[in-house]
Parts: structure tokens; sequence; C-alpha cells
């Protein structure tokens, strides 16, 4: 489920305008649609109207980007369709057009390399986040980028009701998921070292931060074969990254263990599916 993409819905609809939704998949569409009303039935202390929200295919954006000020690609984490998307996108959106992408572990930087765009100075990475309460989004620029293209999202942003953080270096990584990678990295160390429990780790995290999830948690509701393709890109893209995280992820993985999506990953959710 694409639950980014209705968060951005919410926000973006929250001062009235129009967001259009472009899936390949009508299913996908129609449950976006209904779960921005959800989200929105849930937001009761909003106040304004709210903007329509259209959907349609990829055969006809042409015509679905013909008045946008800003695109944001949200299709799924492979290197080689977002740089198609972005191509794509490039080609026909209007010259006053931003294009943004969702991408969790590309910054843009390394989707526009080696790509020819017509205008690269309007293209960023606009990055939100999981559960859809949270407002935090990064906005990441590359070398070309237009300053006040930046600015003017930053802004916007926060017009629409996000927390925008800009991350002002090329980052392997955004700022909260590079933070977030080393706790990962760390609980996996300690867990294959034997020095400690998923659940005591849990715990005294939870305890000291008073925090709702602790890192083993959190990890089996993105997925543990997510966090394993998160960790190889870090890998891949800096030295000093150690292997018995990875190691240790894999092994699970191999195990069957992929988190809560198939019932087992740190702890066993068989049972809150019954
Ligand atoms: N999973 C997360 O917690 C999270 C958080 C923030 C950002 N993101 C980013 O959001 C993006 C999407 O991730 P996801 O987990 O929602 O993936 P997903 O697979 O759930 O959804 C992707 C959607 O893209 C559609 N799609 C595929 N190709 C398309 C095309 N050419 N044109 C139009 N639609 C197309 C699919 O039908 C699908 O509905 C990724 O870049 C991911 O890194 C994910």
């Amino acid at each position: 489920m694409n639950i980014r993409l209705r968060v951005n819905v919410l926000k973006w609809s929250s001062r009235g305008g129009t967001v259009r939704l472009v899936d390949l998949q009508e299913q996908q569409l129609q449950d976006g649609l209904k779960y921005v009303e959800k989200l929105r039935a849930d937001a009761t202390d909003h106040d304004g109207e709210w903007g329509r929200v259209e959907t349609s295919q990829p055969s006809s954006l042409q015509s679905t980007l013909e008045d946008a000020w800003l695109v944001v690609e949200c299709v799924p984490e492979n290197l080689n369709l977002k740089r198609k998307v972005i191509a794509e996108l490039d080609e026909l959106a209007p010259e006053g057009t931003i294009i943004a992408s969702n991408s969790s572990s590309y910054g843009i930087f390394e989707i526009l390399e080696g790509m020819s765009l017509k205008n690269n100075k309007r293209v960023m990475s606009a990055h939100c986040y999981w559960p859809p309460e949270t407002s935090a989004i990064e906005i990441m620029g590359h070398k070309d980028s237009d300053p006040k293209l930046i600015d003017l999202v930053l802004e916007q942003c926060k017009e629409h009701g996000f927390s925008p953080f800009h991350v002002k270096e090329n980052s392997i990584g955004y700022i909260y998921n590079r933070i977030w990678a080393a706790i990962k990295r760390e609980t996996l160390l300690t867990l294959s070292e034997g020095v400690a429990t998923p659940k005591e780790i849990d715990a005294i995290f939870k305890d000291v931060l008073k925090t709702p999830k602790g890192p083993c948690e959190q990890m089996d509701v993105v997925g543990l074969d997510v966090v394993l393709d998160i960790e190889n890109h870090y890998a891949e893209s800096r030295s000093g990254i150690p292997t018995e995280p990875r190691d240790y992820l894999r092994e699970m993985i191999e195990g069957g263990n992929l988190g809560v999506k198939n019932g087992r990953g740190f702890y066993d959710y068989e049972e809150q599916r019954k």
C-alpha cells in the first residue's frame, strides 16, 4: 500500500489545492481515495476547505501535469524505474513544474547520475515519513538545483502543515534515516554478539528515550528485507560499515523472518492476526 502517497495527498490538499494521484493500478487509486477520506475524517483540527483529489493513469500523464506546480514521484524503490519516471516527468511537465522524488534510499544526486534532462535545476528529493501523522519532510537538492526552488518548496511544505528539513549537502541517506541507520546497525551488532535479546533492547530503549517503539519493533514494522536493502545501499556507498549486522539480518530473512508483514520477525505476530 502506497501510504506515503496518501499522506502527501492529505497535506498537499489541506489548503484547498487540487491533488492528482497517478498509479498504474486502479485498485491502488481507489484504496488511496478511501485512505485520504479516513485521514480527513480523523483530522478534527483542520479548518478551511480540503482540495479535490483526482485520479488518473500514467497514460494521461501529460494532461495531468498541465497546471501542476509540483509533481512527486512515488514509484517503487528501483533506481532504473526512478530514472525512467524522472526522465518522463522532465519531458512532459510544463517548464515551471518542480519535480521531486520521494525515494527513501536514493538521494536525487544519485538518481540524476548519468542522466541528461531538459532542466535538472527544478529536480529535488522530497522525502516524507511513515506513519501518516509524521509531519517531517526532508528536502534535498543537488549541485545544479535552483536554490530559489528549494526555498519555495520548503516554504510551501510549511504552509501545508509539514515540518520541513533541508538536507544541505548531497547525502547518502536523509538526516533522520542516517541517525536511524546507526541505531539499527548497533542494535543488530548487539544482538549478534549475544549481549541482549530484542525484548531487552526494546525495553531499555523505550525506558530511556520514552518512545513508543524500540528498534527491533520498528525494524519489524519496516520489514527486515527492506532494512537489509537499505543497509546494503549504505555499505555499497561508503567504507567502514560493519558486516555483522547484515549477516545477522540475512540469517533472519533466510529463516523466514520478514517482520510484521509475514507474521514473524524479532517477534511473533501470528497471534495478533487471528
Ligand atoms: N515504505 C516506506 O516506509 C517509505 C517511506 C517514505 C518513502 N518511501 C518511498 O516511496 C516510494 C514508494 O514506496 P512504497 O513502499 O509506497 O511502494 P509500493 O510498491 O507500495 O507503491 C508503489 C506504487 O507505484 C505504482 N507504480 C509502479 N510503477 C508505476 C509507474 N510507472 N507509474 C505510476 N505508478 C507506478 C504501483 O502500482 C504502486 O501502487 C519508494 O521510493 C520508497 O522509497 C517509502
